[in-house]
């Protein structure tokens, strides 16, 4: 079966993206499987064999090669950031007949829409931060948002990842520079109050209607945040498992797989809390988390002892049934 590995993206994310392809393409079993990258970029679709570059054809997501034409079985989808995390390529995929591993169209979409995603979980009553929305075509009032989120508070592009866009904003007079940085992401921003606690984030794994908890990991950042620095330049301590007491390991647990099933999830997912007086409060749900060198997910599944080969088998599995 001929494997694609589709990596990249049309968001700033991209880069995280074509590190986490490294580690995914490593983790197709060459006993079973043929693998090829395809990246996704502004600047076109291509597979990419030693080097070279072959377009893809939009039509069946297939290239030609050699003068012969070369299909595919299944795609691996690693993308980053639109348009592979937030569904557009999973209602393209659909279309054309492609299986493809991960959350379908709909879930990425509402689980990359971070008000959309907390507005549904806060119906199923997990917990999560004061938040106010706002967007680049309506009025908003600074007063009235500072009000209602407090200081500090954190503004967030609604659709984006890797931290990128985010600001903790300290004092009002910084909280116009703050809205044009996460502008600059995304014309829909959140304003979030500052949750002071222990952040912690969460690998779950659904496979054949199982739902388990790959690994808990606990987020010092050296900066004000987990921000991108933090994340990806080693500006943070990540401690897998998190240091909690038994009774809040097992809410984090529950927590995070209640949250995963609302959210009707499939397959890898990561998300995000910040644990308050022992409770965990929600922040964000990453259906297509990073495999980069720096990531997290790679690290709770090692400290698991779950091969990544044998994951990436079961989840091409599940995408050809
Ligand atoms: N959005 C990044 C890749 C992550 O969740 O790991
Ligand atoms: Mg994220």
């Amino acid at each position: 079966l001929h494997i694609a590995v589709v990596a990249g993206g049309y968001s700033d994310e991209y880069v995280v993206s074509l590190k986490s392809c490294e580690l995914v393409y490593q983790s197709i079993n060459p006993e079973k499987y043929k693998a090829t990258r395809v990246r996704i970029l502004k600047e076109g679709w291509y597979a990419e064999i030693e080097g070279e570059k072959f377009p893809i054809n939009k039509e069946d997501f297939s290239f030609e090669k050699d003068g012969r034409k070369e299909t595919f079985d299944c795609v691996v989808n690693i993308i980053h950031g639109t348009p592979g995390e937030d569904g557009f390529m999973q209602a393209y995929w659909q279309l054309i007949g492609m299986p493809f591993t991960g959350c379908s169209m709909y879930q990425s979409a509402l689980t990359f829409n971070k008000k959309d995603c907390i507005a549904v979980l806060d119906k199923y009553g997990i917990p999560h931060a004061k938040s106010v929305y706002i967007r680049q075509d309506l009025p908003y009032n600074k007063e009235e948002i500072l009000e209602v989120v407090g200081l500090p508070c954190f503004v967030k592009p609604n659709q984006s990842g890797s931290s990128l866009g985010i600001s903790k904003v300290k004092s009002p007079d910084e909280f116009e520079q703050a809205l044009e940085k996460a502008f600059h992401e995304d014309p829909e921003v959140l304003i979030e109050s500052f949750l002071e606690g222990t952040e912690v984030s969460v690998g779950v794994l659904g496979m054949n209607g199982q739902t388990t908890v790959v690994g808990i990991t606990e987020i010092i950042s050296q900066n004000e945040f987990f921000d991108y620095e933090a994340k990806y330049l080693g500006a943070s301590e990540e401690i897998t498992p998190a240091r909690l007491d038994e009774e809040t390991r097992i809410r984090v647990e529950e927590i995070s797989k209640k949250a995963y099933d609302c959210l009707q999830m499939t397959g890898i997912s990561r998300s995000e809390y910040i644990i308050v007086n022992g409770i965990p409060h929600f922040l964000e749900m990453n259906t297509l988390p990073g495999f980069s060198p720096a990531s997290i997910f790679p690290q709770q599944a090692a400290y698991a002892n779950i091969d990544l080969m044998d994951l990436f088998d079961s989840e091409i599995q599940v995408a050809l049934n």
